[in-house]
Order: structure tokens, then sequence, then C-alpha cells
């Protein structure tokens, strides 16, 4: 194992989330590893996805293109490492609906450019620090091997925050806003506390981004 200093690593993510994963959701995860690999894999899909999607939506912004292609080609990566892993594991498909927190997130992006943009990208790194966050929190829970790919993973989720939020910074910057009073700042501020809830509220579906499982709340 590298020696990389993963305190080091987490301290900017976890400063910029509102609260870390609690200990009944990493409990509620041990106990169901195979829903946890499973959803863990259909968001790596999802976020091939969503990316892609800003790409075509916002082709004339160009640094996106080109921060935006490279995470793509990421998120599939994994998404086939996970299923790889599940396959060497014995671990059937299982089909899973969606949980609440995307839909939840994305309640807040509100319906006018660029703000629409900004709001969509710091979204973007609020969902990859949450995924650092958890695979940080849940690598010493798990099985070795499990671990070991978490950490890996753990590395690439941290640079896609960072990405996410350098973007939604240089949105707010280079374009004309409609709503100057609202600053980015603000916007960081606002999304924080959804997300926030969304960890620390009662969820009644185990996930990978669920919140509090409902026999713990
Ligand atoms: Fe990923
Ligand atoms: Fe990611």
């Amino acid at each position: 194992m590298s020696n990389i200093d993963y305190d080091d690593l987490m301290k900017p993510v976890i400063g910029f989330l509102g609260c870390e994963t609690p200990k009944a959701w990493l409990d509620e995860a041990v106990n169901h590893l195979d829903i946890l690999m499973q959803d863990h894999a259909n968001c790596e899909k999802k976020a091939a996805s969503t990316a892609m999607n800003l790409m075509f939506r916002y082709n004339f912004f160009s640094d996106l293109q080109v921060r935006l292609a490279q995470l793509v080609r990421e998120e599939m990566l994994h998404y086939e490492q996970v299923l790889e892993l599940m396959k060497k594991r014995g671990q059937a498909w299982i089909s899973l609906s969606a949980g609440r927190y995307a839909g939840g997130l994305r309640k807040e992006v509100r319906t006018y450019e660029p703000e629409a943009l900004i709001d969509i990208l710091v979204i973007g790194a609020f969902v990859e620090a949450r995924s650092c966050e958890r695979f940080y929190a849940l690598a010493p829970c798990v099985d070795e091997e499990l671990g070991r790919y978490y950490r890996y993973l753990l590395k690439s989720e941290s640079r896609h925050y960072e990405d996410y939020l350098t973007l939604a910074v240089d949105v707010a910057k280079n374009y004309q806003l409609k709503n100057p009073q609202e600053t980015i700042q603000d916007r960081i501020e606002h999304i924080r506390e959804v997300e926030k809830n969304l960890i620390l509220s009662p969820d009644d579906t185990f996930r990978f981004h669920s919140g509090v499982p409902v026999q713990a709340a």
C-alpha cells in the first residue's frame, strides 16, 4: 500500500461537508454489502451519465468539456471495476430503485442560467465529497479486498470534488449572474445544509447515499 496520508487528503473534504457519516449508517452498510455494492455500481454509472449530460448541455463552455470528459472516463472505469468485483465475489446483480439523495439535491437547482449550472456543479461537488467521505469511513469496517478498493477510489473522488467546485467558481466568476446578491458561497452553504439533512435524517431505504437507517433513528 502506498504511504499516502489519508488524513491530509480527507481534511478539506470533511471540512467542506456539513457532517460526517453516522455510525448507524456504517453498521447498516456492513450488514448489507450486497445492496451497498450494487447501489455503488449504479452511482458510478449515474455519475458518468450526469457528467456526459453536462457536456452536451453546456457545450459552449470549453473548460467544462475537458474536465468532464476525464471524469466520465473515470466513472465508467469505476463502474466496470465494481461490476468486476461483484462478479469475483459471486454477487448477483440486484435491481434497485434510486434512493432519495440525488433527487433531494436536484430539487435545489434554480431555474435560470447561469445559476442553474452553478447549482448543478456545487451539487456535483457535494456528491463527490460525500462519496469520498463514505469510502474513507467504510474502508476500515469492511473486508481487506473491499477496503483496499475503497481507499483507491477515494483519491479520484476527492479530485472530482475539487473539479466540480473549481468549475462552479469559474462559472460564477466569468458569466453574468441573474441574481448577483446570492453569491456562490451562499449557495454552497445552502446546499451544505440540504445535504447534511439528507444524511442525518431518518431514511427507510438503505443506499450508498442514504440517511440514518430508520430502525436506528
Ligand atoms: Fe467514481
Ligand atoms: Fe466521482
